[in-house]
């Protein structure tokens, strides 16, 4: 997936569950990946955009949650716009939709702005070791 041998723009639709979540493995500090993870995240994304046909899609299933994947999907590298849907029951897992040429000036898709799925953090609950854990999003009033 880092090196796709196929030419430009010969699919439809590029479909991806869990395999890219392997990049990660090794990735450090989620909200800053060291630069290897970097290079390997951007060279299978950079495959698969250029293996799309100009309209073409590329699913993906993932744990990864947005804010850790849409740096990366969001490059001004693509031409694809983003959107996306969460599954599961307490513990999430997201199904991202971009569709190459269809970028907006902002990136998005009108439909994921709704979906995006929303986190509100008190200070003190910032600065708690385990928030992220005393955090359940589906209930709080944001
Ligand atoms: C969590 S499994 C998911 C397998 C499958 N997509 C599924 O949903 O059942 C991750 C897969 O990624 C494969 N993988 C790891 N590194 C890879 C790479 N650089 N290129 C392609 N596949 C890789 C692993 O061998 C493993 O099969």
């Amino acid at each position: 997936m880092l090196a796709l041998p196929f030419s430009d723009e010969c699919f439809d639709v590029v479909i991806e569950k869990g395999t890219m979540d392997v990049l990660f493995v090794d990735s450090g500090d989620p909200w800053n990946p060291q630069p290897s993870t970097v290079s390997k995240v951007m060279a299978m994304l950079e495959n698969v955009h250029r293996v799309l046909k100009p309209d073409g899609i590329f699913i993906s299933i993932t744990f990864g949650q947005p804010h850790f994947r849409r740096p990366f999907f969001q490059n001004s590298k693509f031409t694809w716009s983003i959107e996306w849907s969460t599954f599961g029951d307490g513990f999430h897992y997201f199904f991202y939709i971009l569709r190459k040429g269809r970028r907006t000036s902002d990136g998005w898709d009108s439909s994921e702005k709704l979906e995006m799925p929303s986190i509100c953090l008190l200070q003190e609950e910032l600065e708690g070791e385990d928030y992220i854990f005393r955090t359940n999003i589906d209930e709080m009033d944001c």
